[in-house]
């Protein structure tokens, strides 16, 4: 090897640090997920003012044994801004945890808590996806899933309740804040409408805001059968069970929320040529498509959101078929499956709302 001078030496160095942050981004993760497990947040939360670390340790579910070791976790999730250190009373040495606003979106009771995501996205079923992406590059497996585990995504919900209830809760707590931002920003996008079908609804988390928001708009959560099976509707909700590349019920308009991105160009042109088909059934005339999803470079490619949208394409390029696509790319597909145009509310930060008409 070369003998290195000062100078290279530094740049080596500097180099060097950056592979290994590069290679340990995953213990910011993990960090989180040990947080989130042991309801951090919350007992933060509950104490109503900064928490010293002796109060911190005697309000969590640990063994006296590990108290020693919070320190250590809370110091790396303080660093990267998911806690905040207050000081406690007059003593200047005295310090406190306190929440931030990253931290208050992990809390248990808040409604549009993001925590039932992140547990869905850390969970070992598809972390060992993730572990299997360089095999599954030199095989002929769909996905990097269906190399870990033997079967595609769709299939092992449908067989491990587990992993069902964590992947619809995961998706339902996503449903509370578009809902609410989609209603807030653009409630005009389902006014006058007289029927919406969510295909891929879930758990029915947006149809229930849609249909309390709208008393007199008949909505139907359109979902496979393991989905939908015994969930609750009320007067204008109702739970359909099906395969929406089979059929799609009827409706003055579809939604298609977190949808399209599952799913490969030909799957779907698919569904959105079953939702065409069920717009236009009985001779009914207009209606739309009300997609919700990723639009790639939708904005204005700051660093953060640009390296979210890439998160999100190779963790479903993992899990499943689809792909995050550029308004091009959707385009494309609403014009294969025979649709004649479309509009884009830009009003859901790095996901559009658009409409698409027959
Ligand atoms: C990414 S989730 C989105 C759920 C919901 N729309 C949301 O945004 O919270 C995709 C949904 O599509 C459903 N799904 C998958 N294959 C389906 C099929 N063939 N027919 C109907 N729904 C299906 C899944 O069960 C799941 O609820």
């Amino acid at each position: 090897m070369e003998l290195i001078n000062e100078e290279g030496a530094n740049e080596l160095l500097q180099a060097q640090t950056r592979v290994w942050n590069h290679a340990l981004e995953f213990i910011n993760s993990m960090a989180l997920k040990c947080a989130v497990e042991l309801e951090i947040p919350d007992a933060i939360q509950s104490h109503g003012k900064p928490i010293t670390l002796s109060e911190l340790a005697s309000s969590l579910p640990i063994h006296p044994s590990k108290g020693e070791y919070l320190y250590r976790l809370m110091r790396i999730l303080v660093h990267s801004g998911i806690f905040s250190l207050k000081k406690v009373g007059d003593d200047p040495q005295q310090e406190g945890y306190s929440l931030t606003p990253t931290s208050r979106f992990l809390l248990k009771g808040n409604p549009l808590s993001v925590r039932p995501l992140l547990l869905f996205w850390l969970d070992p079923v598809p972390m060992e996806a993730l572990q299997c992406l360089s095999t599954w590059f030199q095989n002929e497996d769909l996905t990097a899933f269906n190399t870990a585990h033997g079967k595609c995504a769709w299939e092992l919900t449908g067989k491990n309740a587990r992993l069902n209830n964590v992947f619809n809760e995961a998706m339902a707590s996503d449903g509370a804040l578009t809902s609410g931002v989609v209603m807030n920003k653009c409630k005009g996008v389902f006014e006058g409408l007289k029927s919406l079908v969510d295909v891929g609804g879930g758990t029915g988390a947006m149809a229930k805001c849609i249909a309390e928001t709208f008393p007199t708009m008949n909505c139907i959560v359109f979902d496979l059968p393991h989905v939908v099976s015994g969930l609750q509707g009320s007067d204008n909700l109702k739970f359909v069970g099906g395969d929406m590349f089979e059929s799609v019920p009827s409706a003055d308009a579809i939604l298609l929320k977190w949808i399209l991105h599952d799913w490969s160009d030909e799957e779907c042109v698919k569904i959105l040529k079953q939702c065409k088909e069920a717009l236009g059934r009985n001779g009914k005339i207009g209606g739309k498509v009300i997609i919700i999803d990723m639009i790639l470079g939708n904005q204005n490619w700051d660093e953060k959101s640009t390296e979210t949208q890439l998160f999100f394409d190779l963790f479903i390029m993992t899990c499943v078929s689809g792909r995050e696509r550029s308004e091009k790319e959707l385009a494309n597909l609403f014009f294969a499956a025979g649709f004649s145009n479309y509009k884009i509310n830009p009003v859901l930060g790095v996901r559009g709302l658009i409409e698409v008409y027959p």
